[in-house]
C-alpha cells in the first residue's frame, strides 16, 4: 500500500482521500481551511454524499487517514500527491488555474525525490506541463489521472469507475499509478497526459451535449404533439444511444457541466478551433431555463402583483444540497425578476438561498404551496411523488404544476382537478 497526500478536501479531495483510505493506503489530507481540518479530523463530513462519512470514520477509527492544514504537512510525506484544489471558472470561461499552481510552488520544495504528483481536479489540456514547471522538481513526474464523479454518487463512483484512465509521459509512473487502483475492477487506460485531459472535458461535454439534445427534443414534442417520455425509451433502445442521461429538464447544471463546456469552447478557440457546437449546447441550456420560467409567467397570467408560485426543488438535482448552477435557482430567478412572489421547498435547503433574496424557503412542500397560483417542480427529488396530493388541492388557490421534471405521475394529479404542463408532453 502507498503513502498518498490530498491537497484539497472539497468534492473531490475529500472523496478521493476517503476512498483511496478505504482501499488500504495510507492518506493525510491537507486544506487550507484550518476549521473544516478541525470538523474533519472529528469525522465531520460538511457535504452531502451517500456513504462518505462511513468510510471516512472508518478510515480514521483505522489510522489510515489524516486531516492537516497546509500542503506541506501533507506532501513532506508522501509517495503520491493527488492535487483536488479548485479550477474554477475565469472570466473569459477558461478554467482558472492559480489554486492549481500555488499547490504545486508549495510542495514542489518539500516533495520527497522520486514522487508522483496526480493532476485529479478537471484541468485544461496541457496543465499537466504547467504543474511540471510550478513544481520545478526534475526527479519528480507528474501525472493526469481525471476525476468523473457525480455528486450524490461520488463514492460509488470511485469506488466503481467505468474506467480509470492516467495520462503520463512516464510509463514506470503510470503503473505505479495503476497500481492504487489494484483493488479497483474497471479498465485501467493509459494514455498521454493530453488526450487523459482531453478525456475528461470530452466527456462531460458530450453528456452535456446529450442532454440539450434531449431537451431540445423535448421542446420539439410539445410543437409536434409527441410524448418525450416514449420518444426517449424508443430512443435508449439503441445501444448506440442508451437509456441514460435522456431526462429532460428545466436545462441542466451543477459545478461542472457549464464550466466544463465553457473551458472546453475556450480551450478550442484558444487552440484555433471554433467549436460552434459547444457553443449551442450552451445556448440551448440557457434557452431552456428561459422556457420553463415561461411556462410558470404564462400559467400566471398578466397581472403578477398578487399572484403566488410555489416552488418544490432548488438543488441542481436531486441527492444534493448543492445550489452550484443550479437549474431550478436560473428559473426561479426569471420568475421572481417578473415580480411573482414565490415560496420554495428542497429537503437538501433548508435555508434561504443568496441568489434568490426574494424567495422565502420553507421546510415542509404543503406549506410552500399555501395559497400558490402555480407549483412548479424543478429537482427531481423522489419525495414529491409521495406528497398528499388531497392536501395540495387544498392548499392550492390554483390548479396548474408545472412539472419541470416530468416526476409526478399525471393521472393521480388529473383526477384531482389539476392542469399539468410537463416538459416535451
Ligand atoms: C457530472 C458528470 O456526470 C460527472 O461524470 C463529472 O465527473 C462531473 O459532472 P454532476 O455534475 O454531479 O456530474 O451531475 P450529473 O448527475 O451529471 O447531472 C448534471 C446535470 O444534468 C444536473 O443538473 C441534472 O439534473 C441534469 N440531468 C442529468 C438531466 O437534466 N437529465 C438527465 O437525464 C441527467
Amino acid at each position: 500500500m502507498a503513502r498518498i497526500a490530498v491537497i484539497g478536501t472539497g468534492y473531490v479531495g475529500l472523496t478521493t482521500g476517503a476512498c483511496f483510505a478505504h482501499l488500504g493506503h495510507d492518506v493525510i489530507c491537507a486544506d487550507i481551511d484550518a476549521d473544516k481540518i478541525e470538523r474533519l479530523k472529528r469525522g465531520e463530513i460538511p457535504i452531502v454524499e451517500e456513504g462518505l462519512g462511513r468510510i471516512v470514520s472508518e478510515a480514521l477509527a483505522a489510522g489510515k487517514i489524516k486531516f492537516v492544514v497546509g500542503a506541506v504537512n501533507a506532501s513532506s510525506y508522501a509517495e503520491f500527491h493527488y492535487l483536488c484544489v479548485p479550477t474554477p471558472q475565469g472570466e473569459d470561461g477558461s478554467a482558472d488555474l492559480h489554486y492549481l499552481e500555488a499547490a504545486a510552488e508549495e510542495i514542489g520544495p518539500c516533495l520527497p525525490t522520486d514522487s508522483v504528483v496526480v493532476n485529479k481536479s478537471t484541468v485544461p489540456v496541457g496543465s499537466t506541463e504547467v504543474v511540471a514547471m510550478h513544481l520545478k522538481r526534475s526527479d519528480v513526474q507528474v501525472v493526469s489521472n481525471p476525476e468523473f464523479l457525480r455528486e450524490g454518487t461520488a463514492v460509488k463512483d470511485f469506488l466503481n469507475p467505468d474506467r480509470v484512465v492516467i495520462g503520463a509521459s512516464d510509463q514506470k509512473a503510470a503503473i505505479r499509478v495503476a497500481a492504487l487502483y489494484s483493488r479497483v475492477r474497471a479498465p485501467i487506460m493509459v494514455t498521454d497526459p493530453v488526450s487523459a485531459e482531453t478525456i475528461k472535458y470530452a466527456s462531460n461535454a458530450f453528456l452535456a451535449t446529450k442532454l440539450s439534445f434531449v431537451n431540445a427534443i423535448a421542446n420539439l414534442c410539445e410543437h409536434v404533439g409527441a410524448d418525450v417520455n416514449d420518444v426517449t425509451l424508443g430512443m435508449g433502445y439503441d445501444t448506440r444511444i442508451g437509456k441514460d442521461f435522456l431526462r429532460p429538464g428545466p436545462g441542466w447544471g451543477g459545478s461542472c457541466f457549464p464550466k466544463d463546456v465553457a473551458a472546453l469552447a475556450k480551450i478550442a478557440e484558444d487552440y484555433g478551433y471554433d467549436f460552434t457546437l459547444l457553443r449551442e449546447v450552451l445556448a440551448v441550456n440557457n434557452a431552456q431555463f428561459d422556457r420553463t420560467a415561461q411556462k410558470v409567467l404564462q400559467a400566471l397570467g398578466e397581472d403578477l402583483s398578487e399572484k403566488k408560485v410555489a416552488a418544490w426543488g432548488l438543488s441542481f438535482k436531486a441527492g444534493t444540497d448543492d445550489l452550484r448552477e443550479s437549474p431550478a435557482v436560473e428559473v426561479l430567478q426569471r420568475v421572481s425578476g417578473a415580480g411573482a412572489q414565490i415560496t420554495a421547498y428542497d429537503p437538501a435547503v433548508p435555508n434561504g438561498v443568496k441568489e434568490l433574496p426574494l424567495v422565502e424557503v420553507v421546510s415542509d412542500p404543503l406549506i410552500a404551496a399555501k395559497d400558490a397560483d402555480v407549483l412548479v417542480v424543478l429537482t427531481e427529488w423522489p419525495e414529491f411523488k409521495f406528497v398528499d396530493f388531497d392536501q395540495l388541492a387544498e392548499q392550492m388557490r390554483g390548479r396548474v404544476i408545472i412539472d419541470a421534471r416530468n416526476l409526478l405521475d399525471r393521472s393521480v394529479l388529473l383526477r384531482r382537478g389539476f392542469t399539468v404542463i410537463g416538459i416535451g408532453r
